[in-house]
């Protein structure tokens, strides 16, 4: 049997081998490796920028310290000394003290030059085409996201932008709600919405496409199933949805449904962790249905609080249609 201090050393290889194994795989997995998403908003760039500034920093770092450390331990080690003798005791050496202490922090000062340089605005829309930015109200909510645009237009989970202009966010949640985290990492940095606060952010969309977001702040149960999207259209799609958006009850109360019922009742109101909705009878009346949504029960969140009466029978017709029917 190896002696202690040998046996140690080999179980202490192990665990770093099977972390350095686990790690790995989690870094590899999906989105690039550890690259960080592609960014399509100038926010996004700066944030992928000032990444792989402190990663390339960072890691110099460590590959210089372990390689100084294993030349250390190998050109240093007692070579038959006795374990209990101690080794020669160096006391102190001012040029290379000063050199350890200067050379980080003139790293620390560049990085810091560098993020603010390149971070700069990076939650103030920049001052350009100003007349021309699209403001969207973001409300975070248990357990799904709810926009409202300038005109009144209301849209669940998915927002739509136009390409190639400014969109300010103006993200908050409601007063009794809790606080969730707005983050589409392709277009910018994580923002809390807070209950009662009002944070303000933006991107301005370089492409065509929809780019994927997540709640990123704990919320409650089914924070995880608070997902979002950003489906970015040309500036003329978009003019033309959100004035149609105006009359679309049934697109609406079926977004409505998917994103604040689903999370809790299943996408095909089957049951999760709420109550499964066929042939409920709360549903086939409005008005029971309006006080449930506002008020909340027990459990269940009051998920329709603040809703305008458009969205509240958008989704009143649409869990009729659906559920009441008993079929
Ligand atoms: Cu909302 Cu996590």
């Amino acid at each position: 049997m190896p002696p202690p201090v040998r046996r140690k050393l080999l179980a202490s290889t192990w665990i770093v081998l099977a972390l350095a194994l686990v790690l790995s795989g989690t870094a590899l997995a999906g989105n690039g490796g550890i690259a960080p998403v592609a960014p399509h908003s100038p926010n996004a760039g700066g944030i992928r920028d000032a990444y792989w500034l402190v990663l390339v920093i960072t890691g110099a770092i460590f590959v210089l310290v372990e390689a100084a450390l294993v030349l250390f331990v190998i050109r240093y080690r007692s070579a038959g000394r006795p374990r209990e003798v101690e080794g020669p005791q160096i006391r102190g050496h001012g040029r290379l003290e000063l050199i350890w202490t200067a050379i980080p922090i003139l790293i620390l000062a560049g990085i810091a030059s560098f993020v603010f340089y390149k971070l700069n605005g990076i939650d103030t829309a920049p001052a350009r085409a100003a007349g021309n930015h699209l403001k969207v109200r973001v409300e975070g909510r248990q357990f799904y996201w709810r926009f409202v645009y300038p005109n009144g237009a209301v849209a669940v989970n998915e927002l739509r932008a136009p390409a190639g202009r400014v969109v300010d966010l103006d993200i908050t949640a409601p007063a009794n709600d809790v606080a969730h985290s707005w983050w589409v990492p392709s277009l910018g940095g994580k923002l809390d919405a807070i209950p009662g606060k009002m944070n303000h952010t933006w991107f301005e969309a370089d492409k065509v496409g929809v780019y994927q977001g997540q709640c990123a702040e704990f919320c409650g149960a089914q924070h995880a199933l608070m997902l979002s999207r950003v489906r970015v259209v040309p500036p003329a799609e978009f003019d033309a949805w959100v004035t149609r958006q105006l009359t679309a009850g049934a697109s609406l109360g079926r977004q409505t449904f998917e994103g604040a019922c689903g999370p809790c009742h299943g996408v095909n109101g089957q049951g999760l962790i709420g109550p499964p909705l066929q042939g409920n009878g709360t549903l086939a009346n409005p008005k029971m249905l309006f006080v449930l949504l506002r008020n909340g029960r027990r459990a269940m969140p009051p998920v329709g609080r603040g809703w305008d009466e458009r969205q509240l029978n958008a989704l009143a017709a649409y869990v009729k249609k659906r559920f009441s029917s008993g079929g």
